[in-house]
C-alpha cells in the first residue's frame, strides 16, 4: 500500500501556517481547511474549483492544461535560459542549458494557483526549488496527496524540493508578516491560468511583485478579452463541444495582453516575450504560436527599485 506523508503539507489557518507533519490531528483534518479570507478570491469560482476531482487524469477534466504543461515547459526553459546566458543570475544557474536535465537547479519558485500541482511536480523534476500555493482546499489537497503518493528516494526528492500552502497571496503575505518572519521573495513567479479568476488583476499583480526578487522572473499565462475567446473558449470549449467544464471561465474576466503588460509595469515589471498558445480542438495538440487572440504566455523582469 502507499505511503501517505504529510511532511510537506502546510495549511492556512487564521493565525499562522501550520506545519502538519508536527501535528498529528492534521491527518483526519487533512480534508478540512478552515475558512479564511483572502481579497483575490472570486468565490464563484472557488466554488467550481472545488468540484475538480480528477486533476491528475490526463484524459479527465483537466486534460487541457496536461496537455499545456510540455508547451510552458518548453517556453519556460526557452526563456530563462536565454536570460541567464552570458550573465549568471546571481550564481543561482550555472552554464545549464536546454538539454540538461535539471536546468531549474538552485532557482526558488512559487507557482501561484498551483491546482493539483501538475507544473509543480515537472518544475521540481527539473530542479527548482518550489512553493505552490492555492487558495481552493481541493486543489490543495489534490496537489499534497498526489506529492505524498511517491515512494522511496522519489519521495524523498520530491518533498526535499516541493511544498505545498493553502491560501492566496495575501494570506501568504500575512502570514509572514504576522509571525515577523521576512516575506521571502523568490526567483521565479509563476501565475498560469489563475489570473482570469482572481477579483482585481491589479491587486493581485501588487502581491506578485511583492513575492518576486528585484532582478526575479514572472511568468503568467491567461486568456485575451476577444471575441474570438468568447466564441472559441465559451460557446465552444465549455459549452459545445466541453473541452474545459461549463462555469470553467467568465468571459468578463478575461484580460487583453496590453491591460496586463500595462499593470504589470505599474509593479515594477518589464515585459521579456509575449507569445500566443495555439489548441487544436480535433488532435487536442497546444504549441506556442504568434496568434495571441485566445490564450498567450508572458514573461517578465521585476527590476531593482
Ligand atoms: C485553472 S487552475 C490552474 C492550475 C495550475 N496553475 C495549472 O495551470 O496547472 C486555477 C487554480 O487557481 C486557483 N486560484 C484561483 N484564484 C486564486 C487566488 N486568488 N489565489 C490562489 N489560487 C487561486 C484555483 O483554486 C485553481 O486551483
Amino acid at each position: 500500500m502507499k505511503k501517505i506523508n504529510f511532511l510537506n503539507t502546510f495549511k492556512y489557518s487564521s493565525s499562522n501556517i501550520v506545519n502538519t507533519s508536527k501535528n498529528k490531528k492534521c491527518l483526519k483534518n487533512f480534508c478540512m481547511v478552515k475558512n479564511f479570507s483572502s481579497v483575490h478570491v472570486d468565490r464563484n469560482d472557488d466554488t467550481f474549483f472545488k468540484s475538480i476531482k480528477d486533476w491528475w487524469d490526463v484524459n479527465g477534466t483537466m486534460r487541457t492544461l496536461h496537455e499545456y504543461n510540455d508547451v510552458r515547459i518548453k517556453y519556460l526553459k526557452n526563456q530563462l535560459t536565454q536570460e541567464f546566458t552570458g550573465a549568471l543570475f546571481e550564481n543561482k544557474i550555472s552554464n545549464q542549458g536546454v538539454g540538461n536535465s535539471m536546468p531549474f537547479k538552485k532557482l526558488n519558485m512559487l507557482d501561484v494557483g498551483c491546482g493539483g500541482g501538475i507544473l509543480c511536480e515537472s518544475l521540481a523534476r527539473l530542479g527548482a526549488d518550489i512553493i505552490g500555493i492555492d487558495s481552493n482546499a481541493n486543489s490543495f489537497n489534490i496537489a499534497s496527496a498526489h506529492l505524498n503518493n511517491y515512494e522511496g528516494d522519489e519521495l524523498k526528492y520530491m518533498q526535499g524540493k516541493l511544498k505545498y500552502y493553502n491560501g492566496s497571496t495575501d494570506n501568504y503575505i500575512e502570514d509572514a508578516r504576522k509571525s515577523d518572519r521576512h516575506i521571502k521573495q523568490f526567483d521565479v513567479v509563476l501565475a498560469m491560468e489563475v489570473i482570469e479568476h482572481v477579483n482585481s488583476p491589479e491587486l493581485f499583480a501588487k502581491d506578485l511583485s511583492t513575492l518576486t526578487k528585484d532582478g526575479g522572473y514572472l511568468f503568467i499565462s491567461t486568456i485575451n478579452k476577444t471575441n474570438i475567446s468568447y466564441y472559441g473558449m465559451i460557446v465552444a470549449g465549455e459549452k459545445l463541444f466541453g473541452i474545459v467544464p461549463e462555469g470553467t471561465h467568465d468571459w468578463n474576466k478575461f484580460i487583453k495582453p496590453e491591460k496586463l503588460i500595462q499593470i504589470l509595469k505599474e509593479n515594477g515589471y518589464c515585459l521579456k516575450n509575449l507569445s500566443g498558445v495555439s489548441y487544436n480542438p480535433i488532435t487536442g495538440h497546444m504549441d506556442l504560436s504568434s496568434d495571441l487572440s485566445m490564450n498567450y504566455i508572458l514573461f517578465a523582469k521585476k527590476l531593482s527599485r
